[in-house]
């Protein structure tokens, strides 16, 4: 079990430039590989462009950047995801590329990008709780498409302060924790693939 291959997908609810999210899950997917038999592919919504979800644009056509999207989260035996937390809660660029992924295709099982599928959660902001609270929602929706999310989860609170120049979390027991959510995600999604 501890060589099974998988392949995870690294989404960053953020789309700028510098983002703390995309720092944090970068750094962890990091360490996640040094395990070895991890194959990761890093989804960068703002590189993909997904338009606002609206039924009359699929009606037309099925975006380009949304068939994408779900090919490569299809590929993924799970996710790790950095969630910035907006108002409390999940981002619109998060949710809009969910609500896109959930849509049917053609020859698809219902959810086939999520079903069954395991999550890591991770949060990080400037603030001192670290976006915790917007992994609730987060949670929440997941488990709603039927993802298995692992229990461990972590937010990374002064996030603006808190990484290196080469990109790894200063703190040792912040980096600890943070890689425990990948270590868990590595294990559990393992062990899901080689129960199928
Ligand atoms: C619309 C909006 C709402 C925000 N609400 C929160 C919040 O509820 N809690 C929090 O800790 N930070 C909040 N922030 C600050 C973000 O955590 C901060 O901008 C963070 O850097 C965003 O993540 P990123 O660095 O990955 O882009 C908010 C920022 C924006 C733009």
């Amino acid at each position: 079990m501890s060589d099974t291959p998988i392949r995870l997908a690294l989404l960053s609810g953020s789309l700028r430039g510098e983002s703390l999210n995309t720092k944090l899950v970068t750094a962890v997917a990091g360490e996640i590989e040094k395990q070895g038999g991890v194959d990761i592919d890093l989804i960068s919504l703002n590189k993909l462009d997904l338009p606002i979800y609206d039924q009359d644009i699929e009606d037309r056509e099925f975006p380009e950047s949304a068939s994408e999207l779900k090919k490569r989260l299809i590929a993924a035996d799970g996710f790790l995801i950095g969630s910035p937390e907006y108002n409390g809660s999940i981002s619109a660029a998060l949710k809009n590329a969910i609500d896109w992924a959930s849509r049917p295709r053609p020859d698809e099982e219902p959810l086939e990008c999520f079903k069954g599928k395991t999550c890591g959660l991770l949060a990080a902001s400037p603030g001192a709780i670290g976006g915790l609270r917007g992994l609730r929602h987060v949670r929440q929706i997941l488990t709603q498409i039927q993802m298995v999310v692992v229990p461990q989860e972590f937010a990374l609170g002064k996030a603006h302060e808190a990484f290196d120049d080469n990109g790894q979390i200063k703190d040792e027991n912040a980096r600890k924790m943070a890689n425990n959510v990948g270590h868990a995600l590595v294990k559990m999604t393992r062990l899901l693939k080689t129960a199928e």
